[in-house]
């Protein structure tokens, strides 16, 4: 089942999720609805609070990145890139920062570069909550921070600039009041239920 995402403004994307246990209610339909709700919104990350879950939880498939696109910079490395993470910990970010173009499915039309490390070190629970420890590199690492600072209660546009963030404030206010073309669902938290 497709879930409406939450749009900038809710404050279930400013909270410090919390840790699951495999007694965690339904958690298998949640993984499955929540691949389904990135698929059919085109992202390429989708973290569980941003459906309404403040739960340490989000699923990723990069397989989008690692097709050729027009610029030829498609990273075959990324073909089934997919993975559930739950209960993750960023170990150690080391190498240089670079910049990157990103976007998020709860702030729809901004995209902004963000500069992020380029190397991720991560410990986290599969879907069968076995216990795995990866090093990643380059779009990889990139959508694990992105996804990784949601459960964090942090977002993208958090990370720019003061005079940028000044110039998107129009918009973010417009995108929590509903005031956005989105091709899916979304919850946005400053519209009034019409009676
Ligand atoms: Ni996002």
């Amino acid at each position: 089942m497709k879930l409406p995402i939450v749009a900038y403004g809710d404050p279930v994307l400013r909270k410090k999720a919390e840790e699951i246990d495999e007694d965690y209610p339904n958690l298998k339909q949640t993984i499955a609805d929540m691949f389904e709700t990135m698929y059919a919104a085109r992202g390429v990350g989708l973290a569980a609070p941003q459906v309404g879950l403040p739960i340490r939880l989000f699923v990723i498939d990069a397989s989008p990145f690692a097709e050729d696109d027009e610029d030829g910079d498609g990273d075959p490395s990324l073909k089934g890139f997919k993975k559930v993470l739950i209960n993750p910990i960023i170990l150690e970010e080391t190498g240089e920062k670079w910049g990157f173009s990103e976007g998020c499915l709860s702030i729809p039309d901004i995209n902004e570069e963000v500069m992020r490390p380029s190397n991720v070190l991560i410990n986290y629970l599969d879907e069968n909550f076995e216990e795995h420890e990866v090093q990643l590199t380059g779009l990889a690492a990139r959508i694990v921070q992105h996804e990784y600072d949601h459960i964090e209660g942090k977002l993208f546009i958090d990370k720019l600039g003061p005079l940028k963030k000044a110039m998107l404030k129009g918009k973010l206010d417009a995108i929590s009041k509903g005031m956005v073309r989105v091709g899916y669902k979304m919850r946005f938290p400053h519209v009034k239920k019409k009676r």
